[in-house]
Parts: C-alpha cells; structure tokens; sequence
C-alpha cells in the first residue's frame, strides 16, 4: 500500500517504523529534517517530499501534527474521495477533522504511542478502520470504540503513563538505595507488575478490582501503604487532574 503521514515528529517515526519492511511505499512530510531524512536513508522504501506530494502520492495519510499546525495545512491539502484518513491528533476531534480533510470521508482517530514501533500497542480507534486493521492489526490490539466521544477519554487516560512511571522510577531508586543494585530494582520493579497484567486476560471484568482485594489483607503492607496515600490525597489529587484533562479536552460529562 501506499501510505503516507503528514507530519513526522515522534509518533509518526514510531508508526513508520511500525510498518517498515512489509512491502509498503511510505512518503513522508519533509519536516524534522534530520529525522524525515535519516528514516529516508535508513529505510528503501521511505521517501521524504513535500505535503503535497505525501498526499498525492498516498491511499492512507496518516495526520501527526499539533493541532494548531494541522488546523493551519489542512484546509489547503488536496484529499480524495478515496483517502483514508487515520488521525492521531489529541485536540481535533473527528466532526472538526472531516471538515478540513473533504472530500474524504473515511477518516478515523487512533491513539498510537511510541512502542507501536515494536508492537504490542492498545489501539483505540474509532470508527473501525480497514487502513489501521491491514498496517498495524497484526501486531497490536485495535481497540474498536462505540462512538466518536469516545476518543478523548482515552487520550486523558493515556496521560497517566507519565504519572504512573514516576512512581515506578521513585519507587525502584528507593529499593536502590537500599540494595545498591539499581538495574536489579528496576528489573524487579518491571516484573512485579508485569506479572500481575500479562495474566489478565482480555474476557477478565473488574480485574483491578479483583487485584487490590488480594491485595487488602487488614494490617498487610499493600493495604497500610494504601490507606496512607488515600489519607494523603493521592487518590483525589488522580480524580482532579482527570477532571482538569476532561475539560481542557472538551469532554461532555
Ligand atoms: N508523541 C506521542 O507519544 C503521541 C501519542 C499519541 C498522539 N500524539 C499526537 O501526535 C501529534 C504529534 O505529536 P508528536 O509528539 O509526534 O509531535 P512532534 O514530534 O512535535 O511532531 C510534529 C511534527 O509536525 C511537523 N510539522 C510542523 N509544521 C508542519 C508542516 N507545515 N507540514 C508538515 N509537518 C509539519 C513538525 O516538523 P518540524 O519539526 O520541522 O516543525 C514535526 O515533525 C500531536 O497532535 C499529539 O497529540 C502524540
């Protein structure tokens, strides 16, 4: 397939490098100089060249951009009827999209991040989307969502990564300034929960749920060290930042 993205920061690289080797001719915006021309030289079937040509050239574009940017270019692309759109924009939502990518109709939003490039990556999309499920559906879990409002909840709850690793990073630098070891740490730390999620299975319902009640022997050192971040407001500090990400991301409640 052709396939092209417009835009090529960090994700972008991630989602190329995702499908590079599969047969694929893949054009992208000749921005990010150094990293269009190093993904051109790295890979045969990389081409960098302008917007234009991305989407001239291409069955599937791929939107990468910051909203303000893609607000900007957008309007000024010439789509077709037959592109498909596959947008990974956090701040344009689907119906403001459409607008600026007429006369496409086909035009989906996804959430990718940066291990797409290796697989294993959940992703959300809505609608379905034949261009995703054919690129990335063999070595990742689509996610197919109900409605388009859908989309931006899962974009706030994919912000909890980085608060989530600052506690693993807090966590395994304490256990190493006990043991002096902090690869072991780390290497404890990641297979701890790792442990816990890989045997999750996907038919599983209230998982978490089912976890923290093996997890809450009254006295234990899970439930005590809980009860303390509760009394400390941890849990309510989580609720609010969802709240504020709720609003900036202009999610009806
Ligand atoms: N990073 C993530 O993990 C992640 C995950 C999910 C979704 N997203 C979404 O993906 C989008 C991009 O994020 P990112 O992290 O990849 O940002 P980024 O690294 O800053 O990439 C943005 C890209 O847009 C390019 N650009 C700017 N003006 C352009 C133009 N006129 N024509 C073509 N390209 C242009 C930039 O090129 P220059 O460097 O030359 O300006 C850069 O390559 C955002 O909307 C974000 O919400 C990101």
């Amino acid at each position: 397939m052709n396939v092209g993205f417009i835009g090529t920061g960090e994700i972008a690289e991630a989602l190329i490098e995702g499908i590079t080797g599969q047969g694929h001719k893949i054009y992208v915006s000749n921005r990010s100089n150094l990293r269009s021309q190093r993904l051109s030289e790295e890979y045969s079937e990389v081409i960098a060249c302008e917007n234009d040509e991305v989407c001239s050239s291409s069955d599937i574009i791929f939107i990468c951009l910051m909203a303000s940017v893609a607000r900007d270019i957008l309007p000024k692309l010439n789509f077709r009827t037959d592109h498909q759109i596959v947008s990974v924009m956090a701040h344009i939502n689907r119906d403001e999209l459409k607008s600026y990518c007429l006369p496409a109709k086909n035009v989906c939003i996804t959430i990718p991040l940066p291990f797409v490039a290796k697989g294993g990556c959940p992703l959300p999309v809505y609608p379905h989307s034949d261009a995703l499920k054919v690129l990335y559906g063999a070595n990742n879990s689509i996610i197919v969502l109900e409605s388009a409002d859908h989309i931006a909840p899962h974009f706030v709850i994919s912000a909890m990564l980085s608060p989530v690793f600052f506690l693993f990073d807090m966590a395994s630098k304490w256990l190493g300034s006990k043991t002096g070891n902090d690869l072991q740490s780390e290497i404890y730390l990641t297979h701890l929960f790792k442990g816990y999620l890989d045997f999750m299975p996907d038919s599983e319902r209230e998982r978490f749920a089912a976890a923290l009640h093996s997890l809450s022997t009254e006295g234990g050192l899970n439930s005590t060290l809980r009860a303390h971040m509760e009394e400390k407001g941890t849990y309510s500090a989580l609720s609010d930042g969802l709240a504020l990400l709720e609003k900036r991301l202009g999610i009806k409640s």
